[in-house]
């Protein structure tokens, strides 16, 4: 079915419905990426209005938007936890796993959401699946890169370097590390995958999201549906 005004209508329903769950005091985790984008205009407009709150970027691109909307932040090193997170994701299974980094923002974002009470996920039709089965972004040091290739593989894992658009060679994330999508097929057992990446030597995050996120809401042709 096709959702009226398109995918970023969804997205944009998602995002401030679920930004109207942000209540006066609250620190919020800033996600990344265009639904989360919706979510961070909202709150801007609601500081507008005077609700007092505090946002914990995920991202240069999360931090530069909240600035830009006038929402008030503090650094990720002087929060111990959050009262929500809201976040998009790259694809959600039917059990609430995420796949994210899609944006290459996944470590940070892992961080943020997981030391929130809440961690909101906001997303169009188009994420939902009853398997998680896309490539999943794992986050390296940069010597790192070979090792974690050949560990990759021994998962039954085919790993891509990824590449930027607008500049030469590999993308280069926040954290100065670089990107590998990592196709593993159907991920019948996302918190296995999970343990597996997680001891990798030289992982620094994967964009599995198991057992974090408390709901969903999902943008659709006339509203948001929640799941949790
Ligand atoms: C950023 O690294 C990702 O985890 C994003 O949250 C994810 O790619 C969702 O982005 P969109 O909302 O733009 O689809």
């Amino acid at each position: 079915m096709k959702t009226p005004g398109g995918p970023d209508a969804a997205k944009r329903r998602a995002g401030e419905h679920a930004a109207e769950l942000v209540t006066d005091g609250d620190t919020v985790g800033l996600g990344t990426g265009s639904t989360a984008a919706h979510a961070i205009r909202a709150l801007g407009r609601a500081v507008d209005d005077g609700l007092d709150v505090r946002g914990v970027a995920t991202s240069y691109a999360s931090r530069d938007l909240a600035r830009e909307v006038g929402i008030p932040l503090v650094g990720l090193d002087g929060v111990e936890r959050l009262d929500i997170a809201i976040d998009g994701a790259d694809q959600v299974s039917d059990e609430l796993a995420l796949i994210k980094g899609g944006g290459a923002a996944h470590a940070r974002e892992k961080v943020v959401d997981a030391a929130a009470e809440r961690f909101v996920v906001v997303a169009d039709p188009s994420k939902e699946a009853a398997t998680l089965d896309r490539p999943v972004p794992v986050e390296v040091l940069p010597d790192a890169r070979a090792t974690v290739q050949r560990a990759i593989r021994d998962l039954d894992g085919t790993p891509t370097l990824r590449t930027g658009k607008g500049k030469d060679g590999p993308v280069v994330t926040d954290n100065g590390n670089l990107v590998l999508d990592c196709a593993f097929g159907a991920i019948g057992t996302p918190d296995a995958l999970a343990t597996d990446l997680a001891t990798i030597p030289g992982v620094v995050a994967h964009g599995l999201f198991v057992g974090l996120a408390d709901e969903v809401h999902v943008g659709t042709a006339d509203g948001v549906t929640v799941r949790s």
